[in-house]
C-alpha cells in the first residue's frame, strides 16, 4: 500500500457571485507521506486555512472546488457530505488556533471525548473512556482521571490543546492538520506541543499539515515546506533546503535578509505593497509588482516550475538559489 496520505493535485478553489469571481485557490499540489509533517507557510489571505478547509471537504457555499483531493488513495472531491463526514474525524483530524472555541463549555472533557470516540469507533461508553484515557496519558496530560472529570474552564489553554490533540487521537486519524495550533499559547507551551507533534508523526506515522506563520517552529518540526502566495504554491521542498537556500524572491522576503538569533523564534516578515485581491489576480505572475527580480516576462507569462536538486521546486522566471542571488547581485 502507498505510504502517501494525503495528495492534492491541481486543487482550484473558486467563489463565484453575480459581479465577480474570486480564485482564492489555484492548482495547489501537494503530498504528506505517512510519518511526515508538511508546514504551510504564506502571508495572511494566501490560502492556507482554505487549502485545509478543502482538505475536509469544508468549503463553504458558494466555493466551488475542482482538482483532487485523496485521502490514503480515497477521492474527497465531489463525495456527498454523509460520506465526508464519515472520512472527517475518523481519518482526518484537525486542531485550531483557539483550542477553548473547540470544546462545548457546558460538559466535562471525558463527557466530550467518550461521545466522540463512540461517534467514530464501534465501541460502548466503557470502552471509549479508557480510550479516552490511554489517549490523555499517550499526550503526557498530568492527571489524566482528574482531568478528564474537568470542565474547559478548569484546563489552561496548553492542556485544551493536548487534549484536543487526545481527541484528535482516540478516533485513529492518519492525516492531521494543525492550523496554527500554538499561536495562542505562550512560547513554553507552544515548544511542548510542537514536540509532542513530531513525536506523534515519528511513532505512529501520522501524517501532518502546520500551518504557521512562525518559521522558528517550521524549523523545528517540519520536513518539507511549502510557501504560498495568492491561492498558489510558489516553493515547495526540504525544511533544510527551502530555509537555508530559497529560490523563490517571496521566500526570500518571506524569511527576511537576517536570521533573528537567540529568540528561538522567527516570524515571517513583512514585505511592502500587498497580495492581489483575488478578483484581481494581475496577468503573469502575482507577485510582480513586489518583486524586485521582476523583468518584462514576468508581468505577461505565467512562471514555470523551476527544480533545484530533488525534492526542491520553486514557480518563477528568475528562480535561482539565494546564495547564488547574493553572488550575482
Ligand atoms: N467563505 C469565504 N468566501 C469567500 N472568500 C473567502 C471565504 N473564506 C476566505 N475567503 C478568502 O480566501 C482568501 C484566503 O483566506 P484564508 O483564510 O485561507 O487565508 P490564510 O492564508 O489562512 O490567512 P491567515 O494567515 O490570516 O489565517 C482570503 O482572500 C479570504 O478573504
Ligand atoms: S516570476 Fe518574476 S515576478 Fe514572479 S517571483 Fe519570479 S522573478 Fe519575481
Ligand atoms: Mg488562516
Amino acid at each position: 500500500m502507498s505510504d502517501r496520505i494525503l495528495q492534492v493535485s491541481r486543487l482550484d478553489v473558486t467563489f463565484q457571485s453575480r459581479l465577480r469571481s474570486n480564485s482564492i485557490l489555484r492548482g495547489i499540489d501537494l503530498e504528506i507521506k505517512a510519518g511526515e509533517v508538511l508546514g504551510l507557510v504564506g502571508e495572511s489571505g494566501c490560502g492556507k486555512s482554505m487549502t485545509a478547509s478543502a482538505c475536509l471537504g469544508m468549503v463553504p457555499p458558494p466555493g466551488r472546488v475542482t482538482g483532487s483531493i485523496k485521502i490514503e488513495g480515497e477521492e474527497i472531491v465531489g463525495r456527498p457530505e454523509s460520506k465526508l463526514r464519515a472520512i472527517r474525524g475518523g481519518r482526518i483530524a484537525m486542531i485550531f488556533q483557539n483550542p477553548m472555541r473547540s470544546m462545548n463549555p457546558f460538559f466535562t472533557l471525558g463527557r466530550q471525548m467518550i461521545d466522540v470516540i463512540c461517534c467514530h469507533r464501534p465501541v460502548n461508553r466503557i470502552e471509549a473512556h479508557s480510550i479516552a484515557l490511554s489517549e490523555l496519558k499517550a499526550v503526557r496530560i498530568p492527571d489524566p482521571e482528574l482531568t478528564l472529570d474537568r470542565y474547559p474552564h478548569q484546563l489552561s489553554g496548553g492542556q485544551i490543546q493536548r487534549a484536543l490533540i487526545a481527541l484528535a487521537l482516540a478516533c485513529q486519524p492518519r492525516l492531521l492538520i494543525a492550523d496554527e495550533p500554538t499561536t495562542a499559547l505562550d512560547v513554553t507551551i507552544q515548544a511542548q506541543i510542537v514536540s509532542l507533534l513530531r513525536r506523534l508523526a515519528d511513532e505512529k506515522g501520522l501524517a501532518i499539515l502546520f500551518i504557521t506563520h512562525d518559521l522558528g517552529l517550521v524549523s523545528q518540526l517540519c520536513d518539507r515546506v511549502a510557501v504560498m502566495y495568492a491561492g498558489r504554491i510558489v516553493e515547495t521542498g526540504s525544511v533544510e533546503s527551502v530555509i537555508d537556500e530559497p529560490c523563490h524572491p517571496y521566500t526570500e522576503k518571506l524569511l527576511g535578509a537576517v536570521p533573528v538569533v537567540g529568540r528561538g523564534k522567527r516570524d515571517l516578515v513583512s514585505i511592502p505593497g500587498h497580495v492581489p485581491d483575488a478578483a484581481v489576480i494581475p496577468p503573469g505572475c502575482a507577485f510582480h509588482d513586489r518583486c524586485d527580480r521582476a523583468t518584462e516576462v514576468c508581468a505577461k507569462a505565467h512562471p514555470p516550475v523551476q527544480t533545484f536538486g530533488q525534492d526542491h521546486a520553486a514557480l518563477c522566471h528568475h528562480a535561482r538559489r539565494a546564495q547564488q542571488f547574493t553572488e550575482a547581485s
